[in-house]
């Protein structure tokens, strides 16, 4: 068996990455380690086996829990753990620097004295800033890193961290950065689990500004499958774009929702434009074609039309997080048992 550690397991991406590697990968065991912040949510796991998964309720920030929860023999750190909501990141920058640098670094720190043999980083395209519209520019692993908010500030400090650890202490890390994910489970203040939820509810859905800005958007199925293959066939130290060459205006999502739903697009509510909005992101996935043998499988039509169908069919899911009640499940289901956990469970 091989044993992993991967971190932010009861967010969007990672909880989908924990169900794909139980379903494809039958050799493999991991230990999921999340602090369960506003975006964690156990519910994301339920289902899930409980035997080649378990679950360690820490912060990526606390040294001593981190090192204690790595297993002895891990095979991989997979470092998902984030503050990931732009928005959020323009009203307070801090602990976005915390968990998402000083997290980094705690864990590449444990990757050493734990003699784990590689370190994946899940990054992002906003670390490459904004492309101008109808430029028929892409975003490649040369692009410079210029990151526009804070949170891709913060992220594109992370991928300098992870840098400096594999040049100076020669940690074994490759980095995928990829673009803006949809899929089941996305926390609803996102744009398509947020259009969807306010659509269902005929309640206004606020585009920001022209609503033209443009983003590359993946299935996360694919995203995780790109994570694997890069974590299999990644070179040392090197970045890998991933992106499903799909962009779309936001405006254009969001109608594509609202006619999927059978809403009218007097819904749509313009509103003020979100500070420092990048305008487009684009990504050339060819490296992460040609050297892992990644391409996505899941088309925008079918992946958006099966989102939706999940977000339909699970509203009990968006109820409790909109009304904060997926904290009183976690208490009842697990308390005092996850709390007193922290300890190595490999
Ligand atoms: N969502 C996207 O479109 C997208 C695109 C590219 C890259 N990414 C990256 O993928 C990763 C996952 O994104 P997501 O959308 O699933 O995020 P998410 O916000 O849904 O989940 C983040 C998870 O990290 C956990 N977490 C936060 N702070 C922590 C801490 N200090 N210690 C331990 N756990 C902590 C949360 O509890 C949550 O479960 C992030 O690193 C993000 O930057 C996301």
């Amino acid at each position: 068996m091989t044993t992993i550690f991967i971190t932010g397991g009861a967010g969007f991406i990672a909880s989908a990455f924990v169900r794909l590697l139980l379903a494809e990968q039958p050799d493999v065991r991991i230990v999921n380690y999340d602090a369960l912040t506003y975006a964690g949510n156990l519910e994301n796991l339920t289902g899930v086996d409980e035997v080649r998964h378990v679950f360690v309720k820490g912060d990526i920030c606390d040294r001593t829990s981190v090192t204690s929860a790595v297993p002895e023999n891990c095979e991989a750190i997979f470092n998902f753990a984030a503050e990931s909501h732009v928005d959020r990141s323009i009203l307070s920058a801090d602990e976005f620097l915390r968990t998402n640098v000083i997290g980094t670094q705690v864990l590449l720190d444990a990757a050493r004295a734990k003699g784990v043999r590689r370190f994946v980083q899940i990054s992002t395209d906003e670390v490459m800033g904004s492309l101008p519209d109808n430029s028929g520019l892409f975003f490649s692993e040369d692009s410079p890193l210029r990151p526009n908010s804070p949170y891709a500030a913060s992220k594109a400090a992370a991928e300098f961290v992870v840098r400096a650890a594999r040049e100076t202490h020669g940690v074994d890390a490759v980095i995928t950065r990829c673009g803006n994910n949809y899929g089941p489970r996305q926390f609803p203040e996102k744009l398509i689990p947020l259009m969807i939820a306010n659509a269902m509810n005929d309640q206004p859905l606020p585009v920001y500004g022209d609503g033209r800005n443009v983003r590359d958007w993946i299935h996360v199925d694919d995203h995780c499958r790109a994570i694997w293959l890069a974590y299999e066939k990644g070179a040392p130290g090197e970045a890998y774009n991933i992106g499903a060459r799909n962009e779309r205006e936001n405006i254009d999502v969001v109608r594509s929702i609202l006619n999927a739903l059978g809403k009218p697009e007097s819904l749509i509510k313009y509103v003020e434009d979100r500070l420092g909005h990048d305008r487009r992101y684009a990504i050339d996935p060819s490296k992460a074609e040609t050297e892992l043998g990644w391409t996505p499988r899941i088309t925008w039509e079918a992946g958006l039309a099966s989102t939706i169908d999940w977000y339909r069919e699970n509203q009990t899911w968006v109820e409790h997080i909109r009304s904060g009640d997926y904290r009183a499940y976690y208490d009842r289901m697990y308390g005092a048992r996850l709390n007193a956990s922290g300890s190595n469970p490999a």
